[in-house]
């Protein structure tokens, strides 16, 4: 393996929420050292309890060996303080889908590792490009976009920003592979290449329940039966958490001008204004008992 293929050994995961707990319990899988950090102490502490959960079904299941669970746990240390980032030769940053907040975090993360650790965002619909534009080195900043659930939806999107290095994204490409993953290169445009394309399904999916043709659990039927998807577009957004979803869909709607086929929809705006964010509220466009979906939509 040549130099610039040398994965990373030491992992930093900035936010221990859905996206950042399977980055982690894939990495660790893999035999890498994870230090999971979140400002919100009850975050890490939720991760921590939900990541020995999975791994010990897992391992219950038979999955896993109880010694590869036992060893993957052990890889991952939470933390509440940015500083014990400093050793990790790749960050990744998973919190909230709002640029200043990222490109803040973005700062407190160069503040503390070395120089030629390598910084990347999980963002589904910012510009990398505008990431790396607050950092001292946007150079080493980049794009690695991975999907929920990350252990089983085995495809990650490897994004250059303008001033990425191309080093960069051939190690983020042997860090995917190394965990498991398939990269996929994609130019940083709004939305990459999933969430541009999801507008088809997501926003014409809001269209088509606003304008009264079907309800949701009629529209995620044909998408699943007939089109072949594994999710209808509400039974996505009801894992994705409109908390999520919704900035995706105006970040991407106002990053390309206001092209009406993206405008989002007022019945997202409404439901999250609702708390109706889907399965982690335990009602979204769905109800949910013991986390499965009451089809009364
Ligand atoms: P989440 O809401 O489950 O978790 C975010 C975590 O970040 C929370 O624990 C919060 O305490 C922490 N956080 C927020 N601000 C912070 C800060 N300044 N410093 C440290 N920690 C902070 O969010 P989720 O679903 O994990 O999404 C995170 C990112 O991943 C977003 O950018 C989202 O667009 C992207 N993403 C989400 C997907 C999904 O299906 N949920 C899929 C692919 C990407």
């Amino acid at each position: 393996m040549s130099e610039q293929d040398t994965p990373f050994d030491i992992v930093g995961i900035v936010g221990a929420g859905a996206m950042g707990r399977g980055i982690a319990q894939i990495a660790a899988q893999a035999g890498v050292t994870v230090r999971l950090y979140d400002a919100n102490q009850t975050a890490v502490e939720q991760a921590r309890a939900a990541l020995a959960e999975t791994l010990g079904k897992l391992a219950s299941k038979g999955k896993i060996r109880e010694s590869e669970r036992d060893a993957a746990l052990a890889r991952i240390h939470g933390c509440v303080a940015v500083e014990a980032l400093a050793d990790c030769s790749l960050v990744i940053e998973a919190i909230v889908e709002k640029l200043e907040v990222k490109r803040a975090v973005f700062g407190q993360l160069e503040a503390v590792v070395a120089d030629d650790a390598v910084l990347v965002s999980n963002t589904s619909s910012l510009s990398i490009t505008a990431i790396g534009a607050g950092c001292r080195r946007p150079e080493r900043v980049a794009g690695l976009h991975f999907f929920n659930p990350v252990p089983l939806m085995k495809v990650v999107e490897v994004i250059d920003g303008a001033h990425t290095a191309p080093e960069v994204a051939t190690r983020l490409a042997a860090f995917a592979r190394q965990i498991g993953h398939t990269p996929v290169k994609a130019k940083d445009m709004p939305g990459f290449i999933v969430n541009h394309a999801g507008r088809g399904m997501n926003t014409e999916g809001l269209r088509i329940a606003q304008e009264g043709v079907a309800s949701f659990a009629d529209i995620d039927r044909i998408v699943r039966e007939q089109a072949g998807f594994r999710l209808g577009p509400f039974e996505l957004m009801d894992l994705t958490a409109l908390d999520v979803s919704h900035p995706v869909m105006e970040s991407i709607y106002h990053q390309f001008y206001e092209e009406p086929r993206f405008r989002p929809s007022p019945i997202t705006a409404q439901r999250l204004a609702g708390g109706l964010l889907g399965r982690k509220t335990q009602a979204g466009f769905y109800r949910y008992v013991d986390g499965k979906p009451q089809i009364d939509a």
